[in-house]
């Protein structure tokens, strides 16, 4: 199991100050996991739900999702594009279309561009480079961008950084390692980890996370998950439920359901209480207001996939994805119109990463919330 360091849980005396200023601490992972054990799930939602409406008040931010290359020389064994998968109709954006997508998103109000893809060598380290300082200048460096295209060496993440990218997404999928390897198709789980040392050091605002239900993993996986992310202090956490895609050699496997990504969502908020977590697409797919009953217990992020629809329908990690066929205004608008249902409203922020330290500035916490 991972053994888990007090990163994020600050020394007793910022204790005192947060708590003044009723910023909620993080729950130990002693807490943690008596909770994983003993709360009823309704209980741990609605805990999940009340600390982060504290932190981050009714305000749901919004980050505009670009899935630019679905080429992968990986071969994870869940995953619907994985390089042995021949039946994918494969495609890349070019820059051109690339920045066409991230325009049209500034028209509609986006500040977050999340650069999604496979591990594609033909988007090099140096092509990545250059888009990134293309999107910086066309929003005369308003708009955060986001990478998440796997797994790079320590110097790629650095020139990536140097470039003028904010954050950068890589989930451990589990934290398993027995597991890891074999789902990944022989990669390591501490490889994987390196790499995300590798992105904090290059300076990133850092994204991991993991899936919920994939076949094998036990309820000890799905505690030693959330104590993972919290010893890596993440500044964003992406979870979602595993769904078995056809053309995949997990094909026959069963889906779990939502419920796993709840109680994960729910325990996430308490042992990071100040971090960015999305509503996923995942929870949206497998369940009828599935991404609603997340941000009910503790999410406070979507990624309205803003992906042209022409490229959208042939970026099936898994089968069953919503969204396919409405655009971005239309998902915008579907989104303004539900979320007030739950008590929630889109947040146009940018909203990067809340760093603790120093502790207790207001300054550093985003508008919206309680501390806007
Ligand atoms: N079901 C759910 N999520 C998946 N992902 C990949 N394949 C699947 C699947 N079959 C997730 C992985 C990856 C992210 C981009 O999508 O966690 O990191
Ligand atoms: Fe490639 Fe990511 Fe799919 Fe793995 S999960 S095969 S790295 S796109």
């Amino acid at each position: 199991m991972p053994n888990p360091k007090t990163f994020d849980i600050p020394p007793p005396d910022t204790k005192r100050s947060l708590e003044k200023q009723g910023i909620p601490e993080a729950r130990s992972p002693r807490e943690i996991e008596a909770l994983f054990h003993h709360r009823s799930p309704e209980g741990l939602n609605r805990m999940g739900r009340e600390v982060c409406e504290t932190v981050h008040g009714d305000s749901v931010y919004l980050r505009g999702l670009i899935e630019f290359t679905n080429y992968c020389t990986s071969n994870c064994l869940y995953c619907g594009i994985r390089r042995e998968n021949q039946k994918v109709h494969r495609y890349r954006m070019d820059e051109a279309q690339i920045l066409d997508t991230v325009a049209q998103g500034v028209k509609l109000g986006f500040k977050t561009f999340v650069l999604q893809g496979g591990e594609d060598p033909k988007w090099t380290v140096d092509r990545i480079c250059r888009l990134v300082e293309s999107i910086k200048s066309a929003t005369q460096g308003r708009a955060a961008v986001t990478l998440s295209c796997g797994m790079k060496s320590r110097r790629a993440y650095q020139r990536f950084s140097d470039a003028g990218a904010d954050r950068y997404l890589l989930r451990f999928e589990t934290s398993d390692p027995e597991l890891h390897q074999r789902l990944r198709d022989g990669q390591t789980l501490d490889h994987r980890l390196a790499a995300l040392e590798g992105i904090k050091a290059a300076g990133f605002q850092v994204g991991s996370g993991f899936m919920t239900g994939l076949p094998g993993e036990t309820p000890q996986t799905r505690l030693d998950n959330i104590l993972l992310c919290q010893s890596l202090g993440l500044d964003m956490v992406g979870i979602g439920p595993f769904i078995p895609h056809p053309d995949t050699p997990l094909a026959r496997e069963a889906s779990r359901g939502l419920a796993l990504a709840l109680q994960g969502t729910a325990l996430l908020r308490l042992a990071l209480p100040l971090a960015h977590i999305p509503a996923t697409t995942a929870a949206g797919s497998i369940a009828e207001n599935g991404r609603e009953q997340m941000l009910l217990c503790g999410a406070n992020v979507l990624m309205p996939n803003i992906t042209p629809s022409l490229f959208k329908k042939s970026y099936l990690l898994y089968p069953g994805k919503i969204c396919i066929e409405e655009n971005c205004a239309q998902s915008l608008a579907h989104l303004e119109a539900t979320l007030p249902k739950i008590g929630r409203r889109l947040s146009y922020e940018r909203a990067d990463a809340i760093k603790p330290p120093p502790w207790g500035h207001s300054r550093h916490l985003p508008k919206g919330g309680r501390y806007g």
